[in-house]
């Protein structure tokens, strides 16, 4: 079982991670940090603490940043629509959030465990870069670090330029040059793994995690030719099954000025790294198919 910190901005996508994650016995998530990102902190925070209300669980969700560390932050709402969850009624969440601050919850938790953690990162990385900057000691403990963002191929925010990377590029900047074991699942595998409308059609029969999940994708607006892509969602299928996606090592330097802003460029012709060096792992590829199947089979495990 492979103990996990979820640091995220729900947001849809992050919102059908977190219902994997949590209902996965192979993954044991010890704490959920939220930051801005898909809408404002104070909606990721109260959108994560829904999920976990809705399954029933007892995981302490800390919130994060408000702002990105230099950019004027810009939401996503067009596409997450206003609260960030559309599409179903969740209760408003009784459980409060933890008095520790996104960071300081990651350090007291990475330092309590024995055994080292993955970090596991789908929104703006403001709170990932704020941990590294603080607490450099604490990153032994941490094994990997997952991050959905980033493309080498072509951008969502911008031609060049993923959303979550474009929303705070300062904080990618730092989180790439950190020296920690980063496996970086960006556009380039999440787009080529679309739900398909037979996909999402299936799971109103799937229970009531089913119709929470058929309701909050139906209202997403990442519409592609083929289905919509549940980006984050491929984080936990890699935490998971790491051998179902197909990387390749990269040297990924971070845009932060001008019009490539939030851009991740590979060095693939090695101009500016050593042709030994890498400071990422970069998914490239994944079996669509499979991806669907899977997927299905995760929502019965909610039930
Ligand atoms: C990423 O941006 C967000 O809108 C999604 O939740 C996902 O993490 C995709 O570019
Ligand atoms: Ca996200």
């Amino acid at each position: 079982v492979r103990a996990v910190i979820l640091d995220m901005d729900p947001g849809i996508d992050d919102a059908a991670a977190i219902a994997v994650a949590l209902n996965n016995p192979g993954l044991d998530v010890k704490l959920i940090t939220t930051v801005a990102g898909n809408v404002s902190v104070d909606k990721t925070t109260t959108n994560a603490l829904k999920l976990v209300e809705f399954f029933g669980k007892n995981i302490p969700i800390a919130k994060g940043a408000a702002e990105p560390l230099k950019k004027k932050f810009e939401d996503a709402a067009a596409i997450h629509g206003e609260t960030g969850l559309p599409g179903y009624d969740f209760p408003t969440p009784r459980m409060e959030v933890s008095k520790l601050a996104a960071t300081e919850a990651i350090a007291a938790e990475l330092s309590h465990s024995k055994e080292p953690m993955t970090l596991i990162a789908t929104g703006a990385y403001t709170n990932i870069a704020s941990f590294i900057k603080q607490y450099p000691e604490l990153l032994v403990k941490i094994d990997e670090l997952i991050l959905m963002g980033g493309s080498i191929s072509g951008g969502n925010a911008s031609s060049v330029a993923e959303f979550n990377v474009f929303t705070d590029p300062d904080a990618a900047k730092i989180v790439f040059e950190s020296g920690l074991k980063i496996t970086m699942i960006g556009l380039d595998v999440t787009l080529k793994a679309l739900i398909s409308k037979e996909t999402s059609d299936q799971l109103v029969t799937l229970g009531e995690a089913g119709k929470m999940l058929h309701g909050i994708i139906n209202a997403y607006g990442d519409v592609h030719e083929g289905g919509k892509p549940m980006h984050d969602v491929i984080t936990i299928l890699y935490a998971l099954h790491p051998e179902m996606i197909k990387l390749r090592n990269e040297y990924i330097d971070v845009v932060t000025e001008g019009p490539a802003i939030g851009a991740t460029v590979a060095d693939i012709l090695h101009r500016w790294h050593a042709e030994k060096d890498f400071n990422a792992r970069v998914g490239v590829g994944i079996d669509a198919a499979f991806f669907n199947k899977w997927f299905i089979k995760q929502v019965k495990l909610m039930n």
